[in-house]
């Protein structure tokens, strides 16, 4: 009895009437109607009904006996079915069962495997095996297989070429914490796996390479969001001999040809672009999500003479006083709704939220306007363009970024609570980033990409003396609010480079024991080059309208970036850690 598969379960349709054909897959249910017995069968690709009828005996014998999830193959002819059922493709066929081989029996599974399911989350990663059966998450894996198979294809068509980078490397900083690697052969040494291949694909620029790209697996020790995952994967980029807009139009290329190639859109290049200092000043994010509007209102001038100690001392102090108008939503947000709300806001830095609301009949109530003037409380309303109906929020705060990102991260959360209705896709480039930014926790300055990002030619004057000042050659992608990708024109002088990593506080010695083997490659010809990475999985993620990174995932992370499948981290054995130098501490946490 051959049974070597001719079609795949969710293929077969009408036109297959009066073959024969074979099957693979998951018994999906059985239905047992005493002379007759369906069973759906699943693969990857969807689901058929098969029929075993009383007059095959032995084979409705074994049907009898089949249960959820059993693995099986069967054979017999495709029919049309008496009575069909819309709700699937193949929902016009069955095939009548004339051969049945059952190769796995299996236990009850822990949750049921259908669509939409309603097992906790925890469970299903435990077995994620069997969640990944459910066709909305493997659905999500095949569309990630045609979106790395498109990548490819597009990069090849422009040139590019894919180069390997090592997973064992000296740390280069990106901005999160490493994962060590101990070393066996150099006992107290470690490697770090990759942040991202930042500095292998410079040197492959340097190496004469021209055009790189890499699918890559990056690691990042950092806390855990519904975007972000400790070991995620970048469409990683880069080129020579090119300036900051021949990146954004080669990327450009591919998300046009990604939306049209996999969900049949037209999307209209060149992106739309924003300064870093307007995406701040009037969305009050450097990812600002354009889909709907809600601009920062500036009040600060306006309220410059004002008598109200609580914004007239932040004025003075160089300070916001900032609002967003949430038009018609009054009705939305109770006075308790409010203070949940200024509750919120503690996280981002600021001690409150302020209001004024009023209702359609114009009865009005604020938290403020009882301090002000009539003449201040008239123009912030003409200046916000406050109606009934509508629900003004104020936020001031002594310095303006954290003001600015107060407001910015209310105004999203705002757009959430009244499901302000957003157009469908926003994507933009945002620019003229600052080179570096102010670390408040640690009272230095960072890079506010990564080191090796180069400073605008005209501000290279200030890097000593106000490095603050310096913007950046650099350039993110926001997609809905996201960021989707990062990119920059690099240094490629020695000197900059070693100017840049001085203002980051890297002592001369520093620079030569971490990045020695950079600035050597740079004395020996360096071409001019930038590149840009995607994040891979969170594009994914946006694009199929996922809640969480890890739907579009096989194997994810959970929030404590540990696996629940394999329980991974896991206790190593003492000859293991012994060979390695490694004495470990009084254990904390060992779950
Ligand atoms: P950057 O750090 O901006 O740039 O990373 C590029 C993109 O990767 C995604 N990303 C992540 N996705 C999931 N989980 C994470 N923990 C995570 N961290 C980042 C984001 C981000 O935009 N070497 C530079 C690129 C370059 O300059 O060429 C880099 O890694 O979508």
């Amino acid at each position: 009895m051959d049974f070597k598969r001719t079609d795949y379960c969710g293929n077969i349709f009408s036109k297959k009437i009066g073959e024969k054909v074979t099957v693979c897959g998951w018994v999906q249910k059985q239905r047992d109607l005493g002379k007759l017995i369906f069973v759906d069968l699943r693969d990857r690709t969807g689901v058929v009904q098969l029929a075993f009828y009383e007059k095959n005996p032995k084979v409705f014998e074994q049907a009898f006996r089949l249960r959820a999830e059993f693995v099986v193959a069967a054979s017999g002819f495709v029919c049309e079915r008496s009575s069909k059922n819309p709700n699937i493709p193949t929902g016009d066929i069955e095939i009548e069962v004339e051969q049945l081989r059952v190769y796995s029996k299996a236990q009850t599974p822990p949750f049921e495997i259908v669509e939409n399911s309603n097992a906790g989350e925890e469970l299903r990663l435990k077995f994620r095996y069997l969640d990944l059966r459910r066709s909305d998450l493997s659905k999500n894996i095949l569309i990630r297989h045609k979106m790395a198979k498109l990548a490819r294809d597009y990069f090849n068509d422009n040139g590019f070429i894919e180069i390997e980078t090592p997973f064992l490397i000296k740390s280069t900083p990106e901005g999160a914490r490493d994962y060590l690697v101990p070393s066996r052969a150099f006992r107290g040494k470690f490697f770090a796996l990759p942040q991202s291949p930042q500095l292998y694909k410079q040197l492959a620029m340097i190496a004469g390479f021209d055009r790189y790209m890499q699918i890559v697996k990056c690691f990042r020790d950092e806390d855990l969001r519904a975007d972000r995952q400790p070991e995620f994967t970048q469409i990683d980029l880069e080129m020579s001999f090119v300036n900051s807009k021949d990146i954004m139009s080669m990327v450009e290329g591919f998300i046009v040809k990604l939306y049209k190639n996999i969900f049949n859109k037209d999307i209209a290049k060149p992106f739309f672009q924003m300064n870093y200092d307007d995406c701040m000043k009037k969305f009050g994010s450097d990812k600002p999500d354009l889909r709907f509007g809600m601009e920062i209102i500036h009040l600060t001038k306006l309220l410059k003479n004002t008598e109200f100690r609580v914004f007239s001392d932040i004025i003075k102090n160089k300070g916001l006083v900032c609002a967003i108008n949430a038009k018609g939503a009054c009705d939305k947000f109770s006075r308790k709704d409010i203070d949940k709300l200024s509750g919120w806001i503690v996280a981002h830095g600021v001690r409150a939220i302020s209001f004024t609301k009023s209702d359609k009949n114009k009865n009005s109530s604020s938290s403020y306007e009882k301090f002000l003037s009539t003449e201040e409380v008239k123009n912030i309303r003409e200046t916000s363009s406050f109606e009934p109906g509508d629900i003004l929020f104020l936020v001031a705060h002594k310095n303006e970024l954290t003001c600015l990102e107060a407001i910015g991260a209310l105004r999203v959360k705002v757009a959430q609570i009244i499901d302000i209705k957003k157009s469908e896709i926003s994507l933009l480039w945002v620019t003229n980033f600052p080179l570096f930014e102010y670390d408040k926790n640690q009272s230095t300055l960072i890079a506010k990409h990564h080191p090796f990002v180069a400073p605008k030619d005209e501000d290279l004057k200030f890097l000593e003396t106000n490095p603050e000042k310096v913007r950046a050659e650099a350039f993110d992608l926001i997609l809905n609010g996201n960021e989707i990708g990062g990119g920059s024109i690099r240094i490629c002088d020695f000197n900059v480079q070693k100017r840049v990593l001085g203002c980051l506080g890297f002592s001369d010695e520093e620079t030569k024991e971490r990045f020695g083997f950079l600035l050597d490659a740079m004395q020996f010809g360096a071409p001019p080059h930038g590149g840009l990475a995607l994040g891979f999985d969170r594009l994914i993620m946006i694009l199929l309208g996922c809640e969480n990174i890890r739907e579009v995932i096989a194997f994810p992370k959970i929030s404590t970036s540990s696996e629940l499948m394999t329980s991974s981290p896991s206790v190593v054995c003492d000859d293991q850690l012994n060979e390695l130098g490694i004495k470990l501490d009084k254990l904390e946490n060992t779950n």
